[in-house]
């Protein structure tokens, strides 16, 4: 037995572990699954095995769960699996939770002292022929990608001198290369930042390393055909702080934010600097040059927007200071200066996709979720409070968007798109969508031209899925 999960907003309601594995063989769908769909479904969700050592931990320290929608002739199969790191074994060798504050290992029981922490719980990432478990704070876990077993950490063979992967690398699906980055590269609080490239094989061609500004929560990075931007936003770590038991992450409003460009080929001895006041920008849409000019679309908003930072960082917590708006960043090249130009090209929101063929280019189209505090209350899902009840389709360029919801009580997590075979077709889009009435899950799919006609599919799981951090399709 295990005592009950602390009454906080982060373990509560849709936010209540669910600690469960599972295998479902051919999910009820109503509706039809087009045939031309084929593939797996990946994605990760923070689920702690024990509750909080010391009373409370944030929900991103939940130990990492894969789970896999299997597409097949119309047939969707269902797994889900904890990854088995050295944190997780540990933990269910002492029948509780033996670790402390988020991202402080001063703060563990001493049984712990020296095994590495990492959950893996926030992106599974499919390259060179492996899945990988990634969380920013660690190097990877690769899973096997038929059964979800867990095959262990993996450093890409011993190359990789950086303690720490990024949760977001970038994949150029015309060279097959995986861009990623890793920071705190070093050990906790450092400035040292790496900067990789693993080939279209698996294997790591380039690790150059350099020191960032301060140490910041680089959660996401932007890569195009020509550039690599590197982001620091002023939610900072310092080891002192971290040694005497405080928490990893302050938010310093009064610093500046600072974003690095270089040459994509370059050297980080080529790095650029623009700067502007704080801001928090944790997932980039995409980015791209174009001439002298480097265009990136974030998902900015105004403040730090997790409650459980703020807090520690003894600041008052109010959502309307996020201001949050889909941002396009550009950078020009041509110019002398440390400034840029902003515009605001669509509505607050997070969780951005557009299809493989946008990738590091100029993106026409693509999608990501809002929370539109109209359409009524708003409930409890995932670890920044409200979750999004619409998707948005934006064609970034004109600012025409179409949406999608299925109304208040209805979370919707990060969208994924597949593409598709018919001429003309933009494709799919699937995501998971938690009925805050009914406590169940299901995902739906779409057509990515019309996502205001409604699912053509909506297949049915018969229990509730804790929420989702990313996911990722690969075609079979
Ligand atoms: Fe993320």
């Amino acid at each position: 037995m295990t005592g009950p999960f602390p009454n906080h907003p982060d373990f509560t309601g849709y936010n209540e572990p669910v600690r469960m594995e599972c295998d479902i063989y051919d999910l009820v769908i109503e509706g039809e699954v087009p045939r031309e769909i084929s593939g797996s479904w990946y994605r990760s969700v923070p689920d702690p095995q024990y509750p909080p050592m010391l009373g409370y931990d944030t929900f991103l320290s939940g130990d990492g769960m894969v789970s896999l929608f299997r597409f097949e002739d119309g047939h969707v199969d269902f797994k889900m699996r904890y990854v088995m790191t050295e944190r997780l074994l540990d933990t269910r060798a002492a029948r509780r939770s033996l670790h402390g504050r988020y991202r402080n290992p001063f703060t563990d029981d001493p049984s712990v002292r020296g095994h590495r922490r990492g959950a893996a719980n926030t992106t599974p990432v499919w390259h060179g022929g492996r899945l990988l478990a990634l969380k920013e704070d660690s190097r990877a876990m690769e899973i096997d990608p038929v059964t979800l077993e867990t095959r262990g950490e993996f450093d890409y063979g011993g190359k990789l001198r950086s303690q720490t992967m990024t949760a977001h690398p970038r994949w150029d699906p015309e060279t097959g290369e995986l861009y990623f980055f890793g920071y705190e590269a070093s050990g906790l609080a450092t400035r040292d930042v790496a900067v990789c490239k693993a080939d279209a094989d698996g294997q790591l061609v380039r690790e150059e390393w350099f020191k960032g500004p301060y140490c910041a929560l680089m959660h996401d990075f932007a890569v195009t055909k020509e550039h690599i931007v590197l982001p620091f936003m002023p939610i900072t770590a310092d080891l002192k702080r971290i040694e005497a038991g405080g928490p990893h992450w302050i938010w310093e409003p009064e610093r500046e934010s600072c974003i690095g460009i270089m040459p994509r080929d370059g050297s980080v001895e080529d790095i650029r600097w623009f700067r502007r006041p704080s801001c928090s920008v944790f997932h980039f849409m995409n980015a791209f040059t174009d001439g002298n000019k480097v265009v990136v679309d974030a998902c900015y908003s105004k403040v730090n927007p997790f409650p459980f930072i703020t807090e520690e960082s003894k600041l008052p917590y109010d959502p309307r200071e996020l201001e949050g708006a889909l941002t396009r960043w550009t950078f020009d090249l041509s110019k002398p200066g440390e400034t840029f130009d902003e515009d605001r090209v669509g509505p607050g929101g997070d969780m951005p996709r557009v299809a493989d063929r946008y990738l590091m280019k100029e993106h026409e189209i693509a999608y990501y979720a809002i929370v539109d505090p109209t359409l009524g209350p708003l409930y409890v899902h995932g670890p920044v409070g409200a979750g999004f009840n619409t998707l948005v389709r934006i064609e970034p360029g004109n600012g025409r968007t179409t949406t999608f919801t299925m109304g208040p009580t209805h979370a919707f997590s990060e969208p994924i798109h597949i593409a598709s075979k018919l001429p003309g077709h933009e494709g799919y889009l699937a995501l998971v969508v938690d009925d805050h009435e009914r406590y169940l899950s299901e995902a739906v799919l779409l057509e990515a031209e019309r996502i205001d006609k409604g699912p053509i599919a909506r297949i049915k799981l018969p229990m509730r899925l804790r929420p989702q951090v990313h996911g990722n399709w690969v075609a079979a």
